[in-house]
């Protein structure tokens, strides 16, 4: 049933990113839109305070990032994170821009909650490191990539170029680097960057749908499982066979709902649905 959209209060209130919750779906919103929510220190503090919310409020089960307007995000804000900040001593640069590298990579990688990038509109640069940090990516087919730092006269940093090696394949991540061309939601999605893409019209609908989907699942295996497929890629098949024999245990330990008893004993005993085409019936509802 629906419960309309919750805005949560923040000390200090927000002022460049906003959020809100919505049955289960919580969206943390970039929030300049007149600056096409270029990512200042202000907005990334803001996005920091949203998903560490996010991660311990119970009424959300899923976060979606997403940016207000018509844009996902211009990336880094070529001002206020870049020229502003070029006369500070080298500590006194860090400790501002730390914010960054924290929401847009480190949390978003090791977040408890699956999570979900919207892409609306632009999205250059530093933007594709929050892109590749969430889990699954839905784009508007007419959105804009770019990896621009070319055209400006810097390196892919902040993670971006790792994250697109991740994503895309060797040819496609080094020409879009080299060139600074911009392709759209189609291409991303032809490329694997994303997960998909729709019509602009349909973008939240289909996102939405998917959020849905996701908070519908046990919570506990989600987790396991979310970071079980980050963390293989980096292992031998041993170290993966030992380390996922380990998270099955953990989940099993720590499952408050103890869902494989639940989805044995539905599927085994009482024969109320079938593993294979759907979830089994969450008691906790939790
Ligand atoms: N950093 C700082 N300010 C930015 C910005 C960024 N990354 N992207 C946009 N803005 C600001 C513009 O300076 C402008 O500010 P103003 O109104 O005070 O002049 C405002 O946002 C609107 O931008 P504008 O360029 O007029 O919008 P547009 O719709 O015509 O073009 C873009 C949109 C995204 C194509 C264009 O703004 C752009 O190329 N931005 C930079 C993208 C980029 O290279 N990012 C990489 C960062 S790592």
């Amino acid at each position: 049933m629906s419960q309309g959209i919750i805005t949560p209060e923040f000390d200090p209130p927000l002022t460049c990113a906003r959020a809100e919750i919505e049955n289960g779906v919580g969206w943390a919103i970039l929030n300049r839109p007149d600056k096409r929510n270029a990512m200042s220190p202000a907005l990334n503090d803001d996005m920091l305070a949203i998903l560490e919310a996010f991660e311990i409020d119970e009424r959300v089960k899923v976060v979606v990032i997403t940016g207000a307007g018509d844009t996902f995000s211009a990336g880094m804000d070529l001002k206020e994170f870049f020229r502003d900040l070029d006369h500070l001593p080298y500590n006194q640069k860090m400790r501002v821009k730390r914010s960054a590298w924290q929401w847009q990579w480190k949390t978003l990688l090791y977040y408890q909650k699956p999570t979900i990038a919207m892409v609306n509109g632009w999205c250059f640069g530093g933007a594709f490191t929050p892109l590749v940090a969430c889990d699954l990516a839905i784009a508007a087919d007419d959105a804009q990539f770019g990896l621009s730092e070319i055209n400006w006269g810097i390196i892919p940093g902040g993670q971006v170029t790792k994250a697109i090696t991740a994503t895309m394949a060797h040819r496609d991540a080094m020409f879009y680097a080299i060139t600074g061309e911009t392709f759209d939601g189609k291409k991303a999605s032809e490329m694997r960057l994303v997960n998909e893409s729709v019509p602009a019209e349909r973008l939240r609908e289909r996102t939405y749908e998917l959020a849905q989907q996701l908070a519908g699942k046990n919570p506990t295996v989600m987790r396991g499982t979310k970071m079980a497929v980050r963390m293989v890629q980096e292992m031998s098949w041993d170290v993966s066979d030992d380390y996922l024999m380990a998270k099955s245990s953990e989940a099993l330990f720590l499952d408050p709902e103890r869902g494989r008893q639940q989805g044995l004993k539905q599927f085994l005993d009482d024969k109320s649905y079938k593993p294979g085409l759907s979830g089994y019936a969450r008691e906790s509802g939790e």
